[in-house]
């Protein structure tokens, strides 16, 4: 059994979550008449109806979830709307005591719906400056290049982050991944790292080619941590070599409207005791059932049966695996432990 006190109470951080994916259908609703931009629904029912999708495979649901998400970048506009989006997710960070956030944001697609990239970059330089200010939430953010553009895309996104290295802690890759593996875009990673970026990738679950993407991800990309990561399961040699080689992973316990099934979590309980360090994320929390990190932490806590103990361990990783300078790093692992102290002192 768990105490639902101690879960709200555990200092959390988030490794996986994208700032597009924390918009709720509500917020959505209100950016678009706010940008006086036509959603091709015509009422707030319909839209949210539209996140109740089903699907047949996991290729097919990565694509549905996929068109959905990015169909729903019409919303911004603004250096207004994305401060304001980003404000409004470390406020809820706060409520459930996250307390570190490494937010994605996918740069392609505004540009593309022709916001300029200061717009961008200032909405949410300013959201997380004021978020940490008025909540004590700390933030980064990570590049996300759209694996499904081409090569030059991703590279020239990712060097046009140089400017931003003060905000920008680390470079990734999410998108839809049948026919877009890893290496396509082993440049724009080789850039970033000669940066001296961190970098990751989405491996997401049950795709296509996912064990071989995450071989490519470790030998090609050289990635310090991957999303997802899931069918490590799958290969004894692979999960070797990400302990090995002590790379972090990101799965999101996550289930949605269509879904209320979360259906990895059986498979997470794997990952835990197969060693490798895992951590738990929420991945588009507007767009979930599930919610924020802390919302589905105890439905995982009590389907995975986990422990307080292997919550604080998992935890752990995630304030361990953060790109994150040492001292802030050990300033947060120090508050973990003293709720970890604390919840054995109450329970002995
Ligand atoms: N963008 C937002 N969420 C994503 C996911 N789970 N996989 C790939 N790209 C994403
Ligand atoms: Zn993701």
């Amino acid at each position: 059994m768990f105490s639902e006190a101690f879960l709200h109470g555990l200092p959390k951080a988030e490794l996986h979550v994208h700032i597009e994916g924390t918009v709720t259908p509500r917020q959505r609703w209100d950016l678009a008449k706010r940008n006086s931009i036509e959603l091709p629904f015509s009422t707030f029912e319909e839209l949210v109806a539209a996140h109740e999708y089903a699907a047949e495979s996991p290729g097919e649901v990565l694509r549905r979830f996929l068109e959905l998400y990015y169909a729903n970048h019409v919303v911004f506009k603004t250096e207004q709307d994305y401060r304001d989006v980003m404000y409004e997710h470390l406020r809820r960070c706060a409520e459930g005591n996250i307390r570190y956030a490494e937010i994605y944001f996918g740069a392609q697609a505004h540009l593309a719906l022709g916001v300029p990239l200061p717009v961008l970059m200032g909405g949410l330089r300013a959201g997380i400056e004021e978020g940490e200010r008025d909540f004590g939430v700390a933030a980064g953010l990570i590049l996300s290049i759209n694996r499904g553009h081409s090569a030059e895309s991703g590279f020239e996104t990712v060097r046009s982050m140089v400017p931003y290295q003060d905000i920008v802690v680390g470079i990734g890759m999410g998108g839809l991944e049948p026919g877009n593996p890893p290496e396509k875009h082993k440049d724009a990673f080789a850039f970033a790292r000669a940066e001296g970026w961190h970098v990751t990738c989405h491996c997401d679950v049950d795709q296509e080619d996912a064990v071989k993407h995450m071989w490519q991800c470790l030998d090609v990309l050289k990635v310090d941590r991957i999303d997802h990561g899931i069918n490590a399961l799958d290969d004894a040699a692979l999960i070797d070599a990400l302990n090995t080689r002590d790379i972090y992973l990101t799965p999101c316990p996550t289930w949605w409207p269509g879904s209320n099934d979360p259906y990895r979590l059986a498979r997470i309980r794997q990952m835990y005791d197969a060693g490798l360090n895992i951590t738990l994320n929420s991945d588009d929390p507007g767009m979930m059932t599930s919610g924020m990190l802390h919302e589905l932490l105890p439905r995982v806590t009590r389907e995975c049966a986990f422990t307080h103990e292997e919550i604080g361990h998992l935890m752990a990783n995630a304030f361990k695996g953060a790109w994150l300078p040492d001292a802030q790093r050990a300033g947060y692992l120090r508050q973990l432990e003293a709720h970890l102290a604390a919840d054995r002192t109450a329970s002995s």
